[in-house]
Protein backbone atom coordinates (compact mmCIF):
# COMPACT_ATOMS: atom_id res chain seq x y z
CA UNK A 1 0.00 0.00 0.00
CA UNK A 2 1.42 3.39 -1.14
CA UNK A 3 3.21 5.46 2.37
CA UNK A 4 0.75 7.68 3.78
CA UNK A 5 2.25 10.80 5.18
CA UNK A 6 1.08 12.04 8.84
CA UNK A 7 -0.79 14.76 7.32
CA UNK A 8 -2.74 12.63 4.95
CA UNK A 9 -3.58 10.11 7.98
CA UNK A 10 -5.17 12.56 9.97
CA UNK A 11 -7.23 13.74 7.31
CA UNK A 12 -8.11 10.25 6.36
CA UNK A 13 -9.07 9.50 10.04
CA UNK A 14 -10.92 13.32 10.50
CA UNK A 15 -12.67 12.36 7.30
CA UNK A 16 -13.88 8.70 8.94
CA UNK A 17 -14.39 10.47 12.11
CA UNK A 18 -16.87 12.97 10.87
CA UNK A 19 -18.26 10.19 8.60
CA UNK A 20 -18.88 7.08 10.89
CA UNK A 21 -21.90 6.72 12.98
CA UNK A 22 -20.40 4.34 15.42
CA UNK A 23 -19.52 5.76 18.86
CA UNK A 24 -17.29 8.59 19.08
CA UNK A 25 -14.82 7.37 16.30
CA UNK A 26 -15.59 4.15 15.05
CA UNK A 27 -14.33 1.15 15.10
CA UNK A 28 -10.90 -0.55 12.96
CA UNK A 29 -10.85 -3.60 11.46
CA UNK A 30 -8.87 -5.95 9.64
CA UNK A 31 -9.80 -8.51 7.19
CA UNK A 32 -7.10 -11.46 6.84
CA UNK A 33 -8.00 -12.87 3.62
CA UNK A 34 -9.94 -10.14 1.82
CA UNK A 35 -9.38 -11.26 -1.11
CA UNK A 36 -11.32 -14.79 -1.62
CA UNK A 37 -14.66 -15.59 -2.10
CA UNK A 38 -15.61 -14.74 1.71
CA UNK A 39 -13.51 -11.88 2.00
CA UNK A 40 -14.70 -9.96 -0.98
CA UNK A 41 -18.19 -9.79 -0.09
CA UNK A 42 -17.57 -9.63 3.58
CA UNK A 43 -15.37 -6.48 2.66
CA UNK A 44 -18.21 -4.78 0.57
CA UNK A 45 -20.44 -5.05 3.99
CA UNK A 46 -17.82 -4.03 6.58
CA UNK A 47 -17.87 -1.02 4.22
CA UNK A 48 -21.01 -0.08 4.18
CA UNK A 49 -21.48 -0.68 8.40
CA UNK A 50 -21.09 2.76 9.91
CA UNK A 51 -19.92 1.56 13.03
CA UNK A 52 -16.46 0.87 10.83
CA UNK A 53 -14.24 3.94 10.85
CA UNK A 54 -10.77 2.20 9.35
CA UNK A 55 -11.02 -1.24 6.96
CA UNK A 56 -7.70 -3.06 6.25
CA UNK A 57 -8.01 -5.75 4.03
CA UNK A 58 -4.99 -8.64 3.55
CA UNK A 59 -4.29 -11.11 1.45
CA UNK A 60 -1.39 -12.81 -0.07
CA UNK A 61 -2.75 -11.89 -3.52
CA UNK A 62 -5.09 -9.54 -5.01
CA UNK A 63 -5.46 -7.18 -1.97
CA UNK A 64 -5.10 -3.51 -3.94
CA UNK A 65 -7.47 -4.50 -6.63
CA UNK A 66 -10.31 -5.16 -4.20
CA UNK A 67 -8.54 -2.24 -2.03
CA UNK A 68 -9.10 0.38 -5.07
CA UNK A 69 -12.35 -0.89 -6.03
CA UNK A 70 -14.27 -1.52 -2.35
CA UNK A 71 -12.44 2.34 -1.61
CA UNK A 72 -15.02 4.01 -4.05
CA UNK A 73 -17.82 3.17 -2.05
CA UNK A 74 -19.84 6.68 -0.76
CA UNK A 75 -19.35 5.12 2.78
CA UNK A 76 -17.42 6.58 6.04
CA UNK A 77 -14.98 3.51 6.30
CA UNK A 78 -11.30 4.43 5.29
CA UNK A 79 -10.05 1.38 3.62
CA UNK A 80 -6.38 0.32 2.91
CA UNK A 81 -5.31 -2.60 1.52
CA UNK A 82 -2.32 -4.39 2.56
CA UNK A 83 -0.68 -7.25 0.35
CA UNK A 84 1.92 -10.72 1.72
CA UNK A 85 3.70 -11.35 4.30
CA UNK A 86 5.95 -8.20 4.44
CA UNK A 87 2.81 -5.70 4.95
CA UNK A 88 0.83 -7.85 7.62
CA UNK A 89 2.07 -6.31 10.82
CA UNK A 90 1.01 -2.87 9.37
CA UNK A 91 -2.34 -4.40 7.91
CA UNK A 92 -2.95 -5.26 12.09
CA UNK A 93 -1.44 -2.25 13.78
CA UNK A 94 -4.17 -0.90 16.16
CA UNK A 95 -7.07 -2.93 15.40
CA UNK A 96 -10.11 -3.35 17.10
CA UNK A 97 -11.98 -6.20 15.56
CA UNK A 98 -9.91 -8.51 13.33
CA UNK A 99 -11.81 -11.33 11.31
CA UNK A 100 -9.83 -14.11 9.47
CA UNK A 101 -11.40 -15.86 6.22
CA UNK A 102 -8.11 -16.99 5.03
CA UNK A 103 -7.46 -20.39 4.29
CA UNK A 104 -8.63 -22.71 1.23
CA UNK A 105 -12.26 -24.38 1.12
CA UNK A 106 -13.77 -27.63 0.70
CA UNK A 107 -14.02 -29.67 -2.88
CA UNK A 108 -16.66 -32.06 -2.78
CA UNK A 109 -16.09 -35.24 -1.14
CA UNK A 110 -14.07 -33.23 1.25
CA UNK A 111 -14.40 -33.08 5.26
CA UNK A 112 -13.65 -29.82 6.81
CA UNK A 113 -10.78 -31.22 8.42
CA UNK A 114 -9.38 -32.48 5.27
CA UNK A 115 -8.58 -28.64 5.01
CA UNK A 116 -6.05 -28.60 8.48
CA UNK A 117 -2.47 -29.63 7.00
CA UNK A 118 -3.04 -26.18 4.86
CA UNK A 119 -4.85 -23.48 7.05
CA UNK A 120 -3.66 -24.77 10.49
CA UNK A 121 -0.26 -22.96 9.41
CA UNK A 122 -2.33 -20.21 8.05
CA UNK A 123 -4.23 -19.60 10.95
CA UNK A 124 -1.52 -20.52 13.58
CA UNK A 125 0.81 -17.13 11.39
CA UNK A 126 -1.82 -14.73 11.06
CA UNK A 127 -2.26 -14.94 15.27
CA UNK A 128 1.26 -14.49 15.43
CA UNK A 129 1.03 -11.44 13.51
CA UNK A 130 -2.21 -10.36 16.34
CA UNK A 131 -0.02 -11.50 18.88
CA UNK A 132 2.52 -8.98 17.63
CA UNK A 133 0.73 -5.94 16.24
CA UNK A 134 -3.35 -5.95 18.25
CA UNK A 135 -3.22 -8.17 20.61
CA UNK A 136 -6.14 -6.76 22.63
CA UNK A 137 -8.50 -7.14 19.08
CA UNK A 138 -11.49 -9.35 18.94
CA UNK A 139 -10.88 -12.09 16.58
CA UNK A 140 -13.82 -13.80 14.64
CA UNK A 141 -12.29 -16.79 12.73
CA UNK A 142 -13.97 -18.57 9.74
CA UNK A 143 -11.39 -20.53 8.02
CA UNK A 144 -11.92 -24.35 8.52
CA UNK A 145 -11.96 -26.73 10.09
CA UNK A 146 -13.36 -23.85 13.06
CA UNK A 147 -13.58 -26.96 15.36
CA UNK A 148 -9.89 -26.94 15.31
CA UNK A 149 -8.85 -23.47 13.86
CA UNK A 150 -9.99 -21.93 17.37
CA UNK A 151 -7.80 -24.13 19.75
CA UNK A 152 -5.15 -23.36 17.01
CA UNK A 153 -5.19 -19.80 17.75
CA UNK A 154 -5.75 -20.12 21.32
CA UNK A 155 -2.67 -21.90 21.97
CA UNK A 156 -0.83 -19.28 19.97
CA UNK A 157 -1.97 -16.31 22.07
CA UNK A 158 -1.21 -19.01 25.25
CA UNK A 159 2.44 -19.39 24.25
CA UNK A 160 2.85 -15.60 23.99
CA UNK A 161 1.11 -14.92 26.85
CA UNK A 162 -1.53 -12.51 25.17
CA UNK A 163 -4.59 -14.87 25.72
CA UNK A 164 -7.85 -13.32 26.30
CA UNK A 165 -10.41 -16.40 26.10
CA UNK A 166 -13.46 -13.42 25.65
CA UNK A 167 -11.89 -12.07 22.85
CA UNK A 168 -11.15 -15.29 20.73
CA UNK A 169 -14.45 -16.44 18.94
CA UNK A 170 -14.75 -18.83 16.37
CA UNK A 171 -18.01 -18.06 14.05
CA UNK A 172 -20.98 -20.61 13.68
CA UNK A 173 -23.17 -17.49 12.40
CA UNK A 174 -23.94 -19.40 9.07
CA UNK A 175 -25.02 -22.34 10.93
CA UNK A 176 -27.32 -20.09 12.62
CA UNK A 177 -28.60 -18.19 9.20
CA UNK A 178 -28.70 -21.16 7.92
CA UNK A 179 -31.41 -22.75 10.68
CA UNK A 180 -33.47 -20.04 10.78
CA UNK A 181 -33.53 -19.67 6.87
CA UNK A 182 -34.70 -24.13 6.68
CA UNK A 183 -36.85 -23.49 9.42
CA UNK A 184 -39.12 -20.92 7.44
CA UNK A 185 -38.67 -22.85 4.03
CA UNK A 186 -41.42 -23.67 2.15
CA UNK A 187 -39.84 -27.32 1.87
CA UNK A 188 -41.43 -27.91 5.43
CA UNK A 189 -44.89 -27.43 3.74
CA UNK A 190 -44.47 -30.77 2.44
CA UNK A 191 -44.38 -32.48 5.54
CA UNK A 192 -46.47 -31.13 7.86
CA UNK A 193 -49.22 -28.78 8.53
CA UNK A 194 -47.95 -28.58 12.25
CA UNK A 195 -45.17 -26.18 11.15
CA UNK A 196 -47.19 -24.10 9.48
CA UNK A 197 -47.04 -21.78 12.05
CA UNK A 198 -43.65 -20.46 11.51
CA UNK A 199 -44.71 -20.38 8.09
CA UNK A 200 -45.11 -16.78 6.05
CA UNK A 201 -43.01 -15.36 9.08
CA UNK A 202 -39.80 -13.10 7.88
CA UNK A 203 -37.00 -15.84 8.84
CA UNK A 204 -35.07 -12.47 9.77
CA UNK A 205 -37.43 -12.73 13.06
CA UNK A 206 -36.56 -16.66 13.79
CA UNK A 207 -34.08 -17.36 15.82
CA UNK A 208 -32.46 -21.11 16.20
CA UNK A 209 -30.00 -21.41 18.80
CA UNK A 210 -27.14 -23.90 17.17
CA UNK A 211 -24.34 -24.95 19.81
CA UNK A 212 -21.89 -27.43 19.51
CA UNK A 213 -19.30 -27.03 16.80
CA UNK A 214 -18.86 -26.51 13.32
CA UNK A 215 -18.80 -29.63 11.41
CA UNK A 216 -21.45 -32.29 10.45
CA UNK A 217 -22.36 -33.96 13.83
CA UNK A 218 -21.13 -31.30 15.54
CA UNK A 219 -23.75 -28.70 14.68
CA UNK A 220 -26.43 -29.33 16.98
CA UNK A 221 -29.67 -27.09 16.56
CA UNK A 222 -32.14 -26.32 19.37
CA UNK A 223 -34.82 -26.95 17.43
CA UNK A 224 -36.76 -27.29 20.65
CA UNK A 225 -35.66 -23.79 21.59
CA UNK A 226 -36.91 -21.80 17.95
CA UNK A 227 -38.22 -18.49 18.92
CA UNK A 228 -41.04 -17.59 18.20
CA UNK A 229 -41.55 -21.27 19.92
CA UNK A 230 -42.64 -23.48 17.19
CA UNK A 231 -43.74 -27.71 17.33
CA UNK A 232 -42.16 -29.90 15.25
CA UNK A 233 -43.03 -33.46 14.41
CA UNK A 234 -40.20 -36.33 14.52
CA UNK A 235 -39.85 -36.54 11.12
CA UNK A 236 -39.29 -32.51 10.66
CA UNK A 237 -36.84 -32.32 13.79
CA UNK A 238 -34.91 -35.32 11.71
CA UNK A 239 -35.27 -33.79 8.50
CA UNK A 240 -34.33 -30.10 9.98
CA UNK A 241 -30.91 -30.77 12.11
CA UNK A 242 -29.53 -33.43 8.81
CA UNK A 243 -30.47 -30.15 6.44
CA UNK A 244 -28.49 -27.70 9.20
CA UNK A 245 -25.74 -30.15 9.54
CA UNK A 246 -25.02 -30.81 5.83
CA UNK A 247 -25.45 -26.95 4.70
CA UNK A 248 -21.84 -26.78 3.42
CA UNK A 249 -22.09 -29.76 1.69
CA UNK A 250 -24.77 -29.22 -0.05
CA UNK A 251 -23.50 -25.58 -1.76
CA UNK A 252 -20.08 -27.73 -1.63
CA UNK A 253 -21.94 -30.30 -3.98
CA UNK A 254 -23.58 -27.57 -5.77
CA UNK A 255 -20.42 -25.43 -6.53
CA UNK A 256 -19.12 -28.90 -8.05
CA UNK A 257 -15.38 -28.37 -7.37
CA UNK A 258 -15.75 -24.28 -7.37
CA UNK A 259 -15.75 -23.56 -3.40
CA UNK A 260 -17.49 -23.57 -0.46
CA UNK A 261 -20.27 -21.03 0.98
CA UNK A 262 -19.38 -17.50 0.37
CA UNK A 263 -21.93 -14.87 0.18
CA UNK A 264 -24.74 -16.45 2.31
CA UNK A 265 -21.08 -16.46 4.70
CA UNK A 266 -19.82 -13.15 4.18
CA UNK A 267 -23.95 -12.21 5.18
CA UNK A 268 -23.60 -14.56 8.29
CA UNK A 269 -20.16 -12.68 8.94
CA UNK A 270 -20.85 -9.19 8.59
CA UNK A 271 -24.04 -9.50 10.95
CA UNK A 272 -21.36 -11.48 13.43
CA UNK A 273 -18.76 -8.67 13.03
CA UNK A 274 -21.30 -5.95 13.76
CA UNK A 275 -23.02 -8.06 16.63
CA UNK A 276 -19.35 -7.42 18.09
CA UNK A 277 -18.90 -4.18 17.27
CA UNK A 278 -21.86 -3.18 18.79
CA UNK A 279 -20.86 -5.03 22.07
CA UNK A 280 -17.51 -2.98 22.00
CA UNK A 281 -19.68 -0.27 22.09
CA UNK A 282 -21.22 -0.96 24.96
CA UNK A 283 -25.03 -2.16 23.62
CA UNK A 284 -27.15 -4.14 26.04
CA UNK A 285 -28.37 -7.36 25.57
CA UNK A 286 -26.29 -8.24 22.26
CA UNK A 287 -26.70 -12.13 22.23
CA UNK A 288 -25.41 -14.78 19.32
CA UNK A 289 -24.00 -18.44 18.90
CA UNK A 290 -20.50 -18.49 18.79
CA UNK A 291 -17.70 -21.71 18.93
CA UNK A 292 -15.55 -20.03 22.17
CA UNK A 293 -13.92 -21.00 25.34
CA UNK A 294 -16.58 -22.42 27.28
CA UNK A 295 -17.71 -24.39 31.35
CA UNK A 296 -20.84 -25.08 29.65
CA UNK A 297 -19.76 -29.05 28.81
CA UNK A 298 -16.38 -30.97 29.90
CA UNK A 299 -15.17 -29.39 26.58
CA UNK A 300 -12.74 -26.64 26.34
CA UNK A 301 -14.36 -24.90 23.79
CA UNK A 302 -17.91 -25.63 22.68
CA UNK A 303 -20.63 -23.04 20.61
CA UNK A 304 -23.61 -21.81 21.93
CA UNK A 305 -25.08 -18.76 22.90
CA UNK A 306 -22.88 -15.67 24.43
CA UNK A 307 -23.48 -12.64 25.06
CA UNK A 308 -21.34 -9.75 23.98
CA UNK A 309 -19.95 -6.57 25.92
CA UNK A 310 -16.73 -3.99 25.53
CA UNK A 311 -14.01 -6.64 25.91
CA UNK A 312 -15.75 -9.39 23.84
CA UNK A 313 -17.23 -12.51 25.35
CA UNK A 314 -19.08 -11.18 28.48
CA UNK A 315 -20.84 -13.79 29.53
CA UNK A 316 -21.32 -17.78 28.08
CA UNK A 317 -24.88 -18.92 28.64
CA UNK A 318 -25.74 -21.96 29.50
CA UNK A 319 -27.84 -24.48 26.96
CA UNK A 320 -31.02 -24.45 28.19
CA UNK A 321 -33.63 -27.20 28.71
CA UNK A 322 -32.51 -29.99 25.88
CA UNK A 323 -34.93 -32.96 24.74
CA UNK A 324 -34.21 -36.30 24.30
CA UNK A 325 -33.30 -36.25 20.64
CA UNK A 326 -30.78 -33.08 21.32
CA UNK A 327 -29.49 -34.95 24.91
CA UNK A 328 -28.53 -37.78 22.41
CA UNK A 329 -27.29 -35.54 19.80
CA UNK A 330 -25.28 -33.72 22.03
CA UNK A 331 -23.34 -36.85 23.36
CA UNK A 332 -22.36 -37.57 19.47
CA UNK A 333 -21.59 -34.24 18.79
CA UNK A 334 -19.31 -33.96 21.73
CA UNK A 335 -17.19 -37.30 20.65
CA UNK A 336 -16.10 -35.41 17.48
CA UNK A 337 -15.40 -32.22 18.86
CA UNK A 338 -12.92 -33.33 21.51
CA UNK A 339 -10.71 -35.03 18.59
CA UNK A 340 -11.10 -32.14 16.82
CA UNK A 341 -10.33 -29.54 19.54
CA UNK A 342 -7.20 -31.90 21.06
CA UNK A 343 -5.70 -32.26 16.93
CA UNK A 344 -5.67 -28.38 17.25
CA UNK A 345 -4.21 -27.94 20.41
CA UNK A 346 -1.06 -30.49 19.47
CA UNK A 347 -0.64 -28.75 16.55
CA UNK A 348 1.06 -25.84 18.57
CA UNK A 349 2.43 -27.89 21.55
CA UNK A 350 4.09 -30.99 19.24
P1 LIG B 1 -10.99 -18.65 -1.04
O1 LIG B 1 -9.95 -19.59 -1.52
O2 LIG B 1 -11.95 -18.09 -2.03
O3 LIG B 1 -10.32 -17.41 -0.31
C1 LIG B 1 -9.35 -17.59 0.67
C2 LIG B 1 -8.41 -16.40 0.62
O4 LIG B 1 -7.42 -16.60 1.63
C3 LIG B 1 -7.67 -16.27 -0.73
O5 LIG B 1 -7.83 -14.95 -1.25
C4 LIG B 1 -6.23 -16.54 -0.37
O6 LIG B 1 -5.29 -15.79 -1.14
C5 LIG B 1 -6.21 -16.11 1.10
N1 LIG B 1 -5.08 -16.64 1.82
C6 LIG B 1 -4.47 -17.84 1.70
N2 LIG B 1 -3.41 -17.90 2.54
C7 LIG B 1 -3.36 -16.72 3.20
C8 LIG B 1 -2.50 -16.18 4.17
N3 LIG B 1 -1.46 -16.85 4.66
N4 LIG B 1 -2.76 -14.93 4.61
C9 LIG B 1 -3.81 -14.23 4.14
N5 LIG B 1 -4.64 -14.68 3.20
C10 LIG B 1 -4.43 -15.92 2.74
O7 LIG B 1 -11.79 -19.37 0.14
P2 LIG B 1 -13.17 -18.92 0.82
O8 LIG B 1 -14.30 -19.54 0.10
O9 LIG B 1 -13.14 -17.47 1.04
O10 LIG B 1 -13.06 -19.69 2.25
C11 LIG B 1 -12.07 -19.34 3.18
C12 LIG B 1 -12.12 -20.23 4.40
O11 LIG B 1 -13.35 -20.04 5.11
C13 LIG B 1 -12.06 -21.71 4.10
O12 LIG B 1 -11.22 -22.35 5.03
C14 LIG B 1 -13.48 -22.18 4.28
O13 LIG B 1 -13.58 -23.54 4.58
C15 LIG B 1 -13.92 -21.31 5.42
N6 LIG B 1 -15.37 -21.17 5.59
C16 LIG B 1 -15.84 -21.15 6.87
C17 LIG B 1 -17.19 -20.98 7.10
C18 LIG B 1 -17.72 -20.92 8.51
O14 LIG B 1 -18.94 -21.02 8.68
N7 LIG B 1 -16.91 -20.73 9.50
C19 LIG B 1 -18.07 -20.85 6.02
C20 LIG B 1 -17.55 -20.87 4.74
C21 LIG B 1 -16.18 -21.05 4.53
C1 LIG C 1 -19.96 -23.98 5.50
O1 LIG C 1 -20.58 -24.43 6.46
O2 LIG C 1 -20.53 -23.59 4.47
C2 LIG C 1 -18.46 -23.87 5.58
O3 LIG C 1 -17.97 -24.47 6.72
C3 LIG C 1 -17.76 -24.31 4.35
C4 LIG C 1 -17.81 -25.80 4.14
O4 LIG C 1 -16.75 -26.37 3.87
O5 LIG C 1 -18.88 -26.39 4.19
Amino acid sequence: HPPVSQMEETSLLRRANCRSKGGASGFKVAILGAAGGIGQPLALLMKMNPLVSVLHLYDVVNAPGVTADISHMNTGAVVRGFLGQPQLEDALAGMDLVVIPAGVPRKPGMTRDDLFNINAGIVKTLCEGIVKCCPKAVVNLISNPVNSTVPIAAEVFKKAGTYDSKRLLGVTMLDVVRANTFVVDETLQSLSSSSAEVLGIDPRDVNVPVVGGHAGVTILPLLSQVNPPCSFTPEEISYLTDRIQNGGTEVVEAKAGAGSATLSMAYAAAKFADACLRGLRGDAGVVECSFVASQVTELPFFASKVRLGRCGVEEVLPLGPLNEFERARLEKAKKELAVSIQKGVSFIRK
